[in-house]
């Protein structure tokens, strides 16, 4: 016979074993009821403040999507070249939007839309007075509103207000995307894939992975996805970099590398990106 702590008798030792095993038990039980009931408060009142938000957004992608499947006025609906589901065209060369970031998306559309300064106008790159000239750009950050010029996009482009333009963003950035890989000669993946992962270092080339990320998925609003895109559409880009219709790339960086990619490095490297795999899921 024991006396146990709350002045309960207990025949043995090994039953008052159990009994502190079972109020542990029961504590545990009690402590996790009692956190599951405070995260239910958590969550239901985080949702609460989000509520006007996601409506918002909710909102915006609706509206996106009635653009883009509609159009309006002369603005054309996005899907005839886009896709029904903003898979792209790949054989016009017509790229994918489902999945992009939505960051990336606006810009492109913005800098899509900027008038090209006029030809033969030489613009000073650095002013020669400064106490007269205001600088809008310090001399490090080539975060420049930059250039891109298409005939076909361009035009449509011009005609967004900023909320289409962020509505669009939002709306195909929230498509899910699977990308169906397309077959090409194994010499030709196996150069391309050369390119991608190692670049060519006694060139100064960077890898395209170093930027776009290991399956060419892309990196934020900054780095897009190369994998998905339609082979022609990635040497349609660097052909433009390198004649100086696209300019946009912060810091010049995509710049840099198109300068240095031969013809032939374009096609396999654009045969490699339209082979890989993709799944990507859309963002709400
Ligand atoms: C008549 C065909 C056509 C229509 C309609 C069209 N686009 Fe495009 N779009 C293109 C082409 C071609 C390009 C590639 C432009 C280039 O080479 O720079 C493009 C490029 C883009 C890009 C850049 C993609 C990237 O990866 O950088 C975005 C974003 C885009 N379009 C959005 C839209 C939206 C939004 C709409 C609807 C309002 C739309 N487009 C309607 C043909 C079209
Ligand atoms: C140092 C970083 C860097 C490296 C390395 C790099 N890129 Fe890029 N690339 C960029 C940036 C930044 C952009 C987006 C520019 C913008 O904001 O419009 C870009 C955009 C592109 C685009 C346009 C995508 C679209 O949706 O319009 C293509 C195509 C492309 N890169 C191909 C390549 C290939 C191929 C390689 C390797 C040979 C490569 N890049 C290596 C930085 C890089």
């Amino acid at each position: 016979m024991y006396v146990g702590e709350t002045g309960v008798s207990y025949s043995s030792i090994k039953e008052v074993k159990n009994m502190k095993f079972q109020t542990a038990n029961r504590d545990q039980a009690m402590f996790k009821k009692s956190l599951i009931v405070a995260l239910g408060a958590m969550v239901v009142a985080l949702s609460g403040c989000d509520s006007k938000e996601e409506k918002a957004n909710q909102a915006a992608i609706q509206a996106g999507q009635k653009l883009a499947e509609k159009g309006r006025d002369a603005i054309p609906g996005c899907v005839a070249c886009h896709g029904a589901h903003g898979e792209g065209i790949a054989a016009a060369g017509y790229p994918r939007l489902a999945g992009l970031n939505a960051g990336y998306i606006e810009k492109q559309l913005k800098d899509l839309a900027r008038e090209l300064p006029p030809a033969g106008v030489a613009i000073e790159a650095v002013a020669k007075d400064y106490s007269k000239t205001p600088r809008i750009y310090s001399d490090l950050t080539v975060f420049s509103p930059g250039l891109r010029h298409d005939d076909i996009m361009s035009p449509i482009a011009k005609q967004l207000s900023v909320a289409d333009i962020h509505n669009l963003a939002v709306y195909y950035a929230s498509l899910s995307y699977t990308a169906i890989p397309v077959a090409a000669d194994y010499q030709v993946l196996e150069r391309g894939q050369d390119l991608a992962l190692r670049g060519k270092a006694e060139y100064g080339l960077p890898a395209c992975v170093s930027c776009h990320a290991p399956d060419g998925e892309g990196f934020g609003a900054d780095f897009p996805p190369l994998a998905g895109q339609p082979s022609i559409y990635i040497v349609n880009q660097i052909n433009k970099w390198q004649q100086g219709q696209r300019d946009n790339d912060n810091l010049g960086l995509m710049k840099a590398v198109a300068d240095q990619l031969t013809d032939a490095d374009k096609l396999n490297v654009a045969a490699y990106y339209a082979n890989r795999s993709l799944t990507v899921k859309g963002q709400q």
